[in-house]
């Protein structure tokens, strides 16, 4: 028994009968908690006798890695597109068996707390005639011979909810970008956790939902998943997410201001870049102390056409977008209620109305004043774990190079 036992490769599937026990003295000082006397094993699926991954190696950290080096030891580092090439190996480093379930529980606890305040979960098509976000970024196809497109997001189908006469709805599924941006935080297909709810006075009442949200989904991972968060930070060491009970709101024009301030001019009714983002979250961070806000008040020219402008000045909008450690993880806003200001804006920003008029038409049966947001799913865990890639974050990621696995 022992020679076979000897002769199964690593990662080889066995069921084991024997009689579990405490381990003798000896063996105390491992870190060997119970041990099994072995009586009988039987192979039930034979592993190739040399993986494409050493899991050894895949699950050690970076610090590990320069002390062998500095010991004269030669361990080999496993990149990220051997990992993702061999996905179902790479899946099983400690590290990453704690990333997805703590992803997981984020979705879940998104869920919960909106049906904790009466949102309904729907689900709108991932098949569509045109873009919904504007700009070039859909993956085209042919539908039955027409042309269409896979959804950027379910944007004007959860607003054509609310139209609908529910007054909050949600959403969990994929969005499609057709972007080639190959970034660190940018994937063809992400997950995408959408609200969109009736508003009865101000779009604030938005962001106090995402606030809501979003403390009780940090709270729920730090004090339920210790375990899955300490394995991550064993591999990937990060600084635990600092947040404020009552979310930071910051006007755009005070974040542009405190950039400047810092020395970076920002054209005022431009858009952040990373960089500029990135710093606005190092310095928000050393004023408030947290590492989550919300920007507010965008000018017109940066957001997407359904966006509702300020009542007050029409150069800016009733939108945010929101940040964990200076990158963006949603962005959301009031929307345009009325026909005829929907197609002059769509109109404005070049996009053909006749694509979109069954969308425009929703809005003159009679719609209530409505806003929402959109989350990227990869992002939140990403950002909060202070990880370097999404696709750490994605457990098939889709980018503009890869399509397999
Ligand atoms: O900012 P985006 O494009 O906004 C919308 O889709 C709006 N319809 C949302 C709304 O309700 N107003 O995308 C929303 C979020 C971003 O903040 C980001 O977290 C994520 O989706 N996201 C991406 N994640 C990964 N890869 C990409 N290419 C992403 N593009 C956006």
């Amino acid at each position: 028994m022992v020679r076979f036992a000897t002769s199964l490769s690593k990662e080889s599937i066995v069921d084991v009968e024997g009689v579990v026990s405490l381990p003798k003295e000896t063996l105390k000082a491992t870190t060997q908690q119970v041990e099994v006397q072995v009586r009988k094993i039987y192979c039930i699926n034979r592993a190739i006798p040399t993986l494409p991954i050493n899991l050894e190696d895949a699950a050690r950290s970076e610090a590990e890695f320069e002390k062998a080096e500095q010991a004269g030891e030669k361990l080999v580092r496993v990149g990220q597109d051997t990992r993702l090439n061999y996905r179902a190996i790479d899946l099983r480093t400690p590290a990453n068996q704690a990333i997805f379930r703590i992803q997981c529980q984020v979705e879940n606890k998104f869920r919960e707390f909106l049906l904790s305040k009466d949102f309904v979960g729907i689900h709108t098509p991932k098949l569509i005639s045109g873009s919904s976000e504007g700009g070039a970024a859909v993956f085209k196809l042919l539908y039955n011979g027409q042309p269409a497109c896979l959804a950027q997001s379910p944007q004007l189908y959860k607003q054509m909810a609310i139209c609908g006469g529910y007054e909050r709805v949600f959403e969990v599924g994929p969005v499609f970008r057709a972007e080639n941006s190959n970034t660190h935080r940018h994937l063809c297909e992400f997950v995408g956790l959408d609200a969109e709810m009736e508003i009865k006075e101000h779009y604030f009442e938005v962001c106090d939902i995402i606030d809501g949200l979003f403390v009780s989904i940090f709270k729920h991972l730090t004090e339920n998943c210790k375990k899955e968060l300490e394995t991550i930070n064993r591999q990937y060491p990060f600084e635990p997410l600092q947040y404020l009970e009552k979310t930071l709101k910051l006007t755009y024009e005070e974040g542009i201001q405190m950039l400047k301030e810092a020395g970076t001019e920002i054209e005022p009714m431009g858009d952040l870049n990373t960089e500029a983002e990135k710093k606005l979250g190092r310095l928000v961070k050393e004023k408030y102390g947290t590492d989550f806000f919300i920007l507010y008040r965008y000018p017109l020219a940066v957001r997407p056409f359904y966006t509702m402008p300020c009542y007050d000045n029409p150069a800016y909008t009733n939108s945010f977008d929101v940040f964990i450690r200076g990158e963006e993880i949603i962005s959301g806003a009031q929307r345009i209620h009325t026909p005829e200001l929907l197609a002059k804006r769509a109109t404005e920003c070049g996009i053909d109305v006749s694509t979109i008029s069954a969308y425009i038409e929703s809005f003159s049966y009679g719609a209530p004043p409505h806003g929402g947001f959109g989350v990227g799913l990869e992002r939140v865990v990403m950002l909060f774990c202070a990880l370097n890639n999404i696709r750490k974050t994605s457990m098939f990621p889709r980018d503009p190079q890869r399509l397999v696995p």
